[in-house]
């Protein structure tokens, strides 16, 4: 790293470095809570215009940034946004999330082509760009992309709940289940590694629903998957960061730790960090994971948690952030509240924390 981009305190972490305090960013931190997002929104017509027209992708990712200083911006798009690029018909309603024509059998697979990939999200890869030119040197722009299982659900599924068809499909149809999956990886290694060329310090996979699997199942649609795109990332760009947020993964946050060459954990909401972090090797850097309704909710019991969280991953290398996406009704002064308490946090905290663990051996 050469002169500014030294500075960017997210890529520290994901070094391996302990910064204190911790930088920050929140997933979800474009969206429905900020006024400035929902009139961009109401102006673009529709959610795929939104992400698909470089100028508006622009400046709903840097929107979170000019209100609050967090320490990253991550892209403004959506997971589902490379299966459409592939040729899957996609259209988000009013309340009802993301709707996909859904794939019913092998056939169907032949609607969609990698070969449209590029052309597809080539605006998503201006908006990139035009991001890093405008942020602020000092803070990481991430990119990402839906992990392959989680996109598969939505591609198998056609709406999102609880999946139960593409889970079933995974013990009826393993033929499909595994090709869409096989589809997503190849089409996921080029589609970051573009967002990396064109200017994303480092990238994120998106796993939320990998917690409904299995562990076999979890070894081979999320661990596998995983492990193949981080080495095709790493082979095209030595050195890049891959932050992995398999969702509820439970114990499976071990061996997918220890096998996919992730440089960060995101933890959900439900994962103890203490817990997590002394069973750690050390250069991993862990994300997360302040509950999204305790945001909301605000109030001291919200410092507390900012304090409580930070406190036990003090001296570690740490990247402060929600447990899962903020919700929309998050009141504005709550997002400023976390952030200049986690700003403010005192450096005893951090010695202290330094005196525990020696005491601990
Ligand atoms: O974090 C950010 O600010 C960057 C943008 C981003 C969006 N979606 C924008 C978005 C990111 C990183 C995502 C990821 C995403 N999308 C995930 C993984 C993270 C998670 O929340 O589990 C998933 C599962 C999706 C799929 C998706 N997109 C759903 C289920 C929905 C509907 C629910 C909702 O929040 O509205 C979307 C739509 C969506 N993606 C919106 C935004 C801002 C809202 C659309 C709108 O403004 O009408």
């Amino acid at each position: 790293m050469t002169g500014k981009t030294a500075d960017r305190l997210v890529l520290k972490a994901l070094d391996g470095e302990a910064v204190w305090p911790p930088p920050v960013w929140l997933m979800r931190q474009a969206g429905r809570y900020l006024p400035e997002y929902r009139k961009l929104r109401a102006s673009a017509g529709n959610f795929i215009a939104l992400c698909t027209t470089p100028a508006m992708a622009t400046e709903a990712t840097l929107q979170p940034i000019r209100r609050f200083g967090l320490d990253a911006a991550i892209l403004f798009s959506d997971i589902l946004i490379a299966p459409w690029a592939l040729g899957q018909k996609l259209r988000y309603a009013e309340g009802e999330g993301p709707l996909m024509e859904r794939l019913e059998t092998l056939s169907d697979l032949d609607r969609l082509d990698l070969n449209r990939l590029k052309a597809g999200t080539e605006p998503v890869m201006e908006a990139v760009a035009r991001v890093r030119a405008e942020l602020p040197p000092e803070t990481t722009l991430i990119g990402f992309a839906g992990s392959p299982f989680t996109v598969a659900c939505y591609m198998l599924e056609g709406k999102g709940g609880n999946f139960a068809r593409s889970l079933a499909l995974t013990y009826s149809d393993p033929g499909l289940v595994a090709s869409v999956i096989e589809l997503m990886t190849t089409a996921t290694i080029d589609y970051l590694s573009w967002q990396i060329e064109a200017g994303a310090d480092c990238v994120m996979l998106f796993d939320s629903w990998a917690g409904l699997l299995p562990p076999d199942l979890f070894r081979a649609h999320v661990i596998h998957p995983t492990t193949r795109i981080v080495d095709a990332l790493h082979l095209r760009h030595p050195g890049v960061k891959v932050i992995g947020f398999p969702r509820l993964a439970g114990l499976m946050a071990l061996p997918y730790i220890a096998e996919t060459g992730i440089s960060g954990f995101g933890m959900d909401t439900a994962t103890d960090a203490a817990a997590l972090a002394r069973l750690l090797p050390r250069s991993v850097a862990l994300q997360g994971n302040l509950d999204p309704l305790l945001l909301r909710a605000g109030g001291v019991s919200l410092d507390h948690a900012v304090e409580r969280i930070a406190g036990e991953l003090a001296g570690l290398p740490h990247i402060f952030n929600l447990g899962h996406g903020i919700l929309p009704d998050t009141p504005l002064e709550h997002v400023a509240q976390l952030i200049e308490r986690l700003r403010s946090l005192p450096q005893r905290l951090l010695e202290d924390s330094r005196e525990h663990a020696t005491s601990r051996i």
